[in-house]
This record gives structure tokens, C-alpha cells and sequence, in this order.
């Protein structure tokens, strides 16, 4: 046997025993006649202890090293209480070595396997195996691994079946480029690898399976950002004669048990709901972040009626007027508001912010002040609910881009600046009643708001199948899509929608996407077809696993729950993938020197 018991298993009860561990060494303390050695596993740390009643084991004891991998065997003590321990759980014992074995050296670490060692991303990805053993990142994948569990179990228990698809498949479109897979044997042509089982899922709704769900790999090329890697997991789930009442009550059943599992924390289900419309009067973004207030006011009717030439000019160009109450802001300085403020509105195409600021006494101060009249103010006071002792903040531009600019001005005065989150908080909500297309102005053409299998409000069908999708002002824009998403915390966490099942409606929204007759058949011709026999109503979604796992344990990266990461520009910086190939594999797959095989 190669070991009795495991590094975190050992308490006082034990003390009298003989036992075997196995373990690194994570530290070697010596002090002559007397040495200790903290031996680690997964499941914890033991102090073992050499002395001179044993002076073989000793001798051979003081030449081990860090990390080396070794087995000990020994007495478990009981330590005397002033030598207890109380923060290791095994503090409480230690073993007294009477032989050992070293199973393998290790060679100098190119960083330490500590808890407490502060080290580079670079350096632990380019060894993330030697990373891996640090508790920190054992802990994160056993949170992951308790989290995907539960989720398995909640599944199975409410009847879906788990189904892989494939992974060397056709093109799924979801808005980022393909990875492509070039085919030896069909030289010329390429799988892509898939960026969701999207097609599959709905596939599964028509081959009768009628509740599919998938631990899923998908594989995106796209700009990358702490949030994002080039191949990550989704829970992809799909539901026959469902629709989103069906999905969201899946869906809060695994967060809720996930959650329980993973850290023990209890997520309050239903999640409260807020349609786009909502989201984006009140947040100025489709993602907000519930776990403050901060709202956001729009106040065009009210700032209009002004000389203020930053109100007055953005306005007659079409644009708004929207702002909000800082908590406490009347104690900002100049630079806090001009400066700073303005910095994190800057990259959402804000020109300016302007404020005002209410003293204690109820008094206005701030550049706009003297353009209005005292109860001109005072309605804006009111409508943004702001008191003596806060500031007022504006903006003033497109709709687009005043939404974005104070959004962003609120997250950061709620997340950073007035710290109103605690940590352990988790506010799930969700987003519904997106609009269905978007307008692409360079591309002159409409894009799905979320993919093209999403259905349309009902009330909206006819008037999208009689647009003239050619025109930016065709009123596409105001069409409703049957898509939802699931915000945490300021992110977007999962999305999803109910399908079209309608062969004629599937094929007119390929057509609002300027999708030829010809692109339509050779992309989705298997999928169009599969819709003319017979296709239940369904719906969906799928939640980021990675995403939602790292929000869970507070990380500021999802590199953190993913055992091997690739790094922000989609490099393994340990195994060094992508790779260079010889010539002789881009010979066979037909990619270099076409002469014959
Ligand atoms: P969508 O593309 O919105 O929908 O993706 C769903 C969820 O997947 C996660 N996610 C990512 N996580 C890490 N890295 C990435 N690059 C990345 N991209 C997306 C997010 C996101 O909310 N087929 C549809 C779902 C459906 O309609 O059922 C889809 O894939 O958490
Ligand atoms: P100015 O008249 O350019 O000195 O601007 C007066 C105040 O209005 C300053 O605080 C600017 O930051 C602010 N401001 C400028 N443009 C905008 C805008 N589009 N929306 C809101 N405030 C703005």
C-alpha cells in the first residue's frame, strides 16, 4: 500500500497509530538533531518529524528538497497543547518518521509552490502543472468540480439527457470567427469546430429527445478578455413544448444548487426580471449590476428647456439628456469628477460629464448652474432623487452613447468608488425582451441580436415579414426577439431564447440577414430541411460555466477555474500550442505543394 491515510486526514484521535503517507515536501525546517518536514497532498498538509532515536531516517531525511514526492512512515503523536496547531486541521498530531522512501526528486523550481508566494501569470501558466498544486488552485477545481456535479445531478433529476455532439462539425454562427479543422481526407474542405452545439441541440428537439442538455466545450476565435478564452464550457440545455417560464425554472434550479454546492451559499430563486427596455432606462446597459442602486434617470424633457449649450446641442442633434445621484458627492473634488469620472466614461464615446453639486444647505454649485433657474434644478433634484450632500452628474449625447458612458460611471462609482458591494453577493436577474436585430452601419445590413434560431415576439411576426429589411429604417429595430439573458453581478452569465420551429419563418429571418438563397443551403440546408418534419416548439440557453464558477469564488479571471488556460493572446504558454507543423502533415491535408499524395 502506498499510503494509509492522506495528508489532511490525521487528527488526535489517531495518535498511537502507524501510518503511511505520501506527499510533496512543501517545506523542510532543520534544526540538527531535529527536523520537521510539512509533507502535502490534495487534501492537505501533515508536519512530519525526524529525530535522532531514528538517525538513518534522519540523515536521509536532510537530504531531501522541496517538492520532492515521498513516503513516510510513522507514529501519529498528539502534539502538547502549546504545540497544537489551530490553523492546519491536522495541527493537532504530527508523525514521528521511522523509515521513508523517495518516490522522485525535483529539480530547482522556477517558483515556489507556496500559498503565500506572489508569482507572475506567465510563469505559473508556462508551469501550470506545478501551479496546480498550490491550494489556492486546488481549491478553485474542486469548487468547479462540486459546481458541474450538482449541476449533473439537477439535470438527471429532472429528466434530461445528457447527449454529446460533435466537435469536428459545420459552421454554428454565434458572432465570432470559426477555428477550422482541415479535412485530410476531403482535401479543400474544413470542419469547424463548433462555437455552441447550437444546431445540435435544436437537431436533438427534432429527433424527439425532448430535454438535451451537454457539459459543452465551444470554441470561439475572438478578442480575448479576463472573461473570455478561446475555448470554454457551457451548460448547454435545449426543452420541447417549453418555453421561457420552462427554461428560467431550469435554469434557477441549477444556479441555486450549484451555488449551494460549490460554496455553500444559498441564491434566492425566482430571479427577479426586467425587460431590456427596463435594463437600459434605468442602468443604461442590458447587464446591469443589481447589488446597488444608482439608477439612472432620463431628464431630456426637463434639461431641454435651457441655455446650457451642452444640453440644448446634444438634444436637437436627437440625442438625450440622462444622469445621476452620487451618494455623497458633494465631497468630490474637481479632479474626481473632471478627471476621473470622465476617464471611465471616455471609452464609451462620452465628450464630457458635467455635474452639479448639492451643498448641505440645498445650495447648487457646478458649472451648469447658472444656465437654469433655481426650481429647474430642483425638478432634476427630485426626478434623480438626489439630497443635500450628493452631486449630480450628465450626460448628454445619442442615446447609445449617454446609456453607455453613465452606465459605465455607475458601475464604477458602486464597484470601486462608494464600494457598495460586499463580497459573497450574489444578484442573478433576468433580462428579457431584447430587440431582435441590430443595425450594422458599415455593413449597411441587419444582424441577430442574439443568433438567428430566435424567435420573434409573437405580436411582432407579421410586421417583421413585411419589412424591407434593405432600409436602416424599415422599424426592424423595434421588433421584439423571444431571447433572454441571465446577468450576475454586472455580467452576462448565460443567454438563451424560444426557437423558431416554423420552416418559413426561419428561412425569411436568414432572408433579413441578407443571407442569399444559396448561403442558406449550403450553411444551415441540413438544418432548414430538418425544420419541415416536424418540429416541436422549444427553447433554451446556456450558461457560461467558466464565468459563472469564477464568479462564484471572487476571481478576478476565469484563467483562475481553468486548469490549462490559454493566456490573452489564445497561447499555451506550457505546451507552446498553436504549434508549427512539418510538411509533411500540410502535404496531406492539402495545404502546401498540391502535387498528388
Ligand atoms: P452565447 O453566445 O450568448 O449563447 O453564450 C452563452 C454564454 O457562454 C459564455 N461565453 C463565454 N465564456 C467564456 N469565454 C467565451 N469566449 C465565452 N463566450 C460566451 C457566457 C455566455 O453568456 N447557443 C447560445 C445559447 C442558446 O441560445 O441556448 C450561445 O452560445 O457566459
Ligand atoms: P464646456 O461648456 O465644454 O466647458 O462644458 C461644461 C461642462 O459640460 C463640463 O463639465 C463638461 O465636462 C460638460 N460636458 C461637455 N460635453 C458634455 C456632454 N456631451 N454631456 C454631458 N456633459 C458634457
Amino acid at each position: 500500500m502506498k499510503r494509509t491515510h492522506t495528508c489532511g486526514d490525521l487528527r488526535p484521535e489517531h495518535a498511537g497509530q502507524t501510518i503511511t503517507l505520501a506527499g510533496w515536501v512543501q517545506n523542510r525546517r532543520d534544526h540538527g538533531s531535529l527536523m520537521f518536514i510539512d509533507l502535502r497532498d490534495r487534501y492537505g498538509l501533515t508536519q512530519i518529524v525526524f529525530d535522532t532515536d531514528r538517525p538513518e531516517a534522519l540523515k536521509l531525511g536532510q537530504e531531501v528538497r522541496s517538492e520532492w514526492v515521498i513516503q513516510a512512515t510513522g507514529r501519529v503523536l498528539a502534539r502538547p497543547p502549546d504545540m497544537v496547531n489551530p490553523k492546519m486541521p491536522t495541527g493537532g498530531i504530527e508523525v514521528a518518521v521511522d523509515s521513508f522512501t523517495v518516490f522522485s526528486k525535483s529539480a530547482a523550481l522556477p517558483f515556489e509552490v507556496d500559498g503565500h508566494a506572489k508569482v507572475g501569470e506567465e510563469a505559473r501558466l508556462a508551469h501550470r502543472y506545478l501551479d496546480l498544486r498550490r491550494p489556492a488552485m486546488q481549491a478553485n477545481l474542486a469548487a468547479r468540480h462540486r459546481f458541474v456535479h450538482a449541476i449533473r445531478e439537477t439535470m438527471d433529476s429532472l429528466g434530461f439527457l445528457e447527449i454529446e455532439t460533435p466537435v469536428l462539425a459545420k459552421s454554428t454562427p454565434e458572432g465570432a470567427r470559426d477555428y477550422l479543422v482541415p479535412s485530410r481526407v476531403h482535401w479543400g474542405r474544413y470542419y469547424a469546430l463548433p462555437q455552441s452545439p447550437q444546431l445540435f441541440k435544436q437537431l436533438c428537439m427534432i429527433g424527439g429527445c425532448d430535454r438535451y442538455y451537454q457539459i459543452a466545450r465551444c470554441f470561439r476565435d475572438e478578442d480575448l478578455r479576463a472573461d473570455r478564452q478561446p475555448e470554454f464550457t457551457q451548460l448547454d440545455l435545449e426543452m420541447s413544448f417549453a418555453d421561457e417560464e420552462d427554461v428560467f425554472a431550469v435554469a434557477e434550479a441549477c444556479m441555486r444548487n450549484a451555488f449551494k454546492s460549490g460554496i455553500g451559499a444559498d441564491i434566492a430563486v425566482p430571479f427577479p426580471r426586467l425587460s431590456w427596455k427596463e435594463a437600459m432606462e434605468k442602468y443604461g446597459c442590458d447587464k446591469p449590476d443589481l447589488r446597488f442602486g444608482l439608477e439612472l434617470s432620463d431628464l431630456t424633457d426637463l434639461a431641454g428647456r435651457v441655455e446650457f449649450k451642452v444640453f440644448a446641442s446634444a438634444i436637437a442633434a436627437g440625442g438625450v439628456v440622462k444622469g445621476l445621484a452620487i451618494p455623497g458627492g458633494e465631497s468630490f473634488s474637481r479632479r474626481e469628477l473632471d478627471v476621473e469620472l470622465l476617464e471611465v466614461a471616455k471609452p464609451y464615446g462620452a465628450r464630457g460629464l458635467a455635474w452639479i453639486k448639492i451643498s448641505p444647505d440645498g445650495g447648487y454649485g457646478g458649472a451648469p448652474v447658472k444656465f437654469f433657474q433655481k426650481e429647474q434644478i430642483d425638478a432634476i433634484r427630485d426626478r434623480l432623487g438626489a439630497k443635500p450632500g450628493d452631486a449630480m452628474a450628465f450626460s448628454a449625447d445619442q442615446a447609445r452613447v449617454a446609456n453607455a458612458s453613465l452606465a459605465a460611471v455607475r458601475n464604477y462609482l458602486g464597484q470601486v468608488k462608494l464600494g457598495l458591494t460586499r463580497p459573497g453577493e450574489f444578484k442573478f436577474a433576468w433580462v428579457t425582451d431584447f430587440p431582435a436585430f441590430e443595425w450594422l452601419p458599415e455593413e449597411k445590413r441587419w444582424q441577430s441580436a442574439h443568433h438567428p434560431f430566435t424567435s420573434v415576439s409573437a405580436e411582432d411576426v407579421d410586421f417583421m415579414l413585411a419589412a424591407d429589411p434593405s432600409r436602416e429604417d424599415c422599424g426592424l429595430d423595434r421588433v421584439r426577439s423571444a431571447a433572454y439573458d441571465l446577468v450576475l453581478n454586472g455580467s452576462e452569465v448565460a443567454s438563451g431564447s424560444v426557437r423558431i420551429h416554423d420552416a418559413k419563418l426561419q428561412e425569411k429571418v436568414f432572408q433579413v440577414l441578407r443571407l442569399s438563397e444559396e448561403q442558406i443551403r449550403e450553411r444551415f440546408g441540413f438544418f432548414t430541411e430538418a425544420l419541415r418534419y416536424g418540429t416541436p416548439p422549444h427553447a433554451g440557453i446556456a450558461p457560461g460555466i467558466d464565468r459563472l464558477v469564477a464568479m462564484m469564488l471572487g476571481c478576478d479571471s476565469i484563467r483562475e477555474v481553468i486548469a490549462f488556460p490559454k493566456n490573452a493572446k489564445a497561447f499555451d504558454l506550457m505546451s507552446g500550442a498553436p504549434g508549427a507543423v512539418d510538411e509533411r502533415q500540410l502535404r496531406e491535408l492539402g495545404l502546401v505543394n498540391l502535387e498528388k499524395k
